[in-house]
């Protein structure tokens, strides 16, 4: 006997066998298939046979081979069992509802992009986006942050391998929506009122609180005669509307180059109310967003048009406002592919 030419043999006929049966077959003939090939008069059992008096040096080859093949089938069987079983189900009972198709949902970051956007629109903001691919200019120089910043270093901002331009310098993922002011001071005149959501990338280790990639909302206003109070109004009503509480607001003096004053805004935490606990490490309040009076070098880089007007503007993010309202603990939740805790929102 010549095993080798059987075996091909063999794994031909499997091979056809699947091709005929590539439909789902009666059980029985099923069945019938199986006994014929693995049955006592089948040819694996005979090529098993055949191994116990081969010659020793090919045994070992032989052996492997005909269990190979014998697997394969076996596992085809249990396969097509499967799909017939599921096919019976099917057809046992034609009164069951069909299965249904489940609709998917706005990730729950882009429904916190929508809620807040709402909240500016009512007050009478516009909204615009722009892009993620930045340059020196908008992402630094027109917002007065100096060329010896430390946020302009290749340790705190994502450089892109490509040619700088010759006026607007290197290109790079923007680290905050803020270009946008600029952006659209340029484009529109005064007065202004917008609010410009998008994604913001900071090389940071990633923890529970940190990623490489977040989302930013940005706001301004310019106008004749805007004021500092105006800001804390307008911020006011955002909290109360997004927090539905009454909520106090904390305005912290604090440093951006682009606003003058400047200010970080805390909320009284919503989780104490105040008394102190974990989530606000016993200060009672929780830093929110950053906020000022645009810098009149910012304005002025824009241009003639923008000079002698003032206006404010913030820069919240999205992803910690939405922690703080679901009391999610960890940001690594919003980007993980489980969507189980997505399905949750
Ligand atoms: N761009 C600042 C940041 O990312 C936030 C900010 C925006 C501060 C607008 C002041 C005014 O931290």
């Amino acid at each position: 006997m010549d095993w080798r030419s059987e075996l091909k043999a063999l794994e031909d006929a499997l091979t056809e066998l699947k091709e005929r049966y590539r439909q789902a077959v009666d059980p029985n003939v099923l069945e019938e298939v199986r006994v014929k090939f693995l049955g006592k008069k089948g040819p694996i059992k005979a090529l098993l046979t055949f191994i116990k008096n081969a010659p020793p040096n090919e045994r070992r080859e032989l052996g492997q081979a005909v269990n190979r093949i014998k697997e394969a089938f076996e596992s085809w069987i249990r396969e097509k069992r499967y799909l017939l079983s599921e096919k019976e189900e099917e057809v046992k009972d034609p009164t069951l509802p069909a299965r249904g198709i489940e609709l998917g949902h706005r990730h729950i970051i882009n429904q916190t992009i929508i809620e807040i956007v709402d909240i500016f629109k009512g007050m009478g903001f516009a909204l615009s986006d722009g892009p993620e691919i930045e340059q020196e200019y908008y992402n630094f120089s027109a917002l007065n942050i100096d060329i010896t910043h430390p946020s302009r270093d290749a340790f705190d901002t994502f450089y892109l391998n490509l040619p700088p331009d010759k006026e607007k310098g290197k290109y790079l993922l923007r680290s905050h929506t803020s270009p946008m002011q600029v952006r659209i001071m340029e484009r529109f005149s005064p007065p202004v009122a917008v609010v410009v959501p998008g994604r913001v990338y900071r090389p940071d280790a990633v923890d529970a609180s940190h990623s490489f990639m977040f989302h930013q909302i940005e706001g301004f206003l310019v106008d004749t005669g805007v004021r500092f109070s105006h800001l804390k109004g307008i911020l006011m009503e955002f909290a109360r509307e997004y927090f539905y509480d009454e909520i106090q607001l904390r305005f912290r003096p604090h440093y951006f180059p682009f606003t003058e004053p400047s200010a970080e805004v805390d909320i009284s935490c919503l989780f104490c109310k105040g008394e102190g606990c974990p989530v606000c490490r016993y200060s009672g309040w929780i830093e929110v967003l950053g906020c000022g009076m645009i810098h009149p070098k910012v304005l002025s880089a824009v241009g003639e048009k923008y000079i002698g007007k003032t206006g404010f503007a913030f820069g919240m993010g999205v992803e910690r406002l939405c922690m703080l309202k679901y009391r999610i603990p960890d940001i690594r939740l919003f980007y993980s592919a489980d969507v189980r805790f997505l399905r949750q929102f």
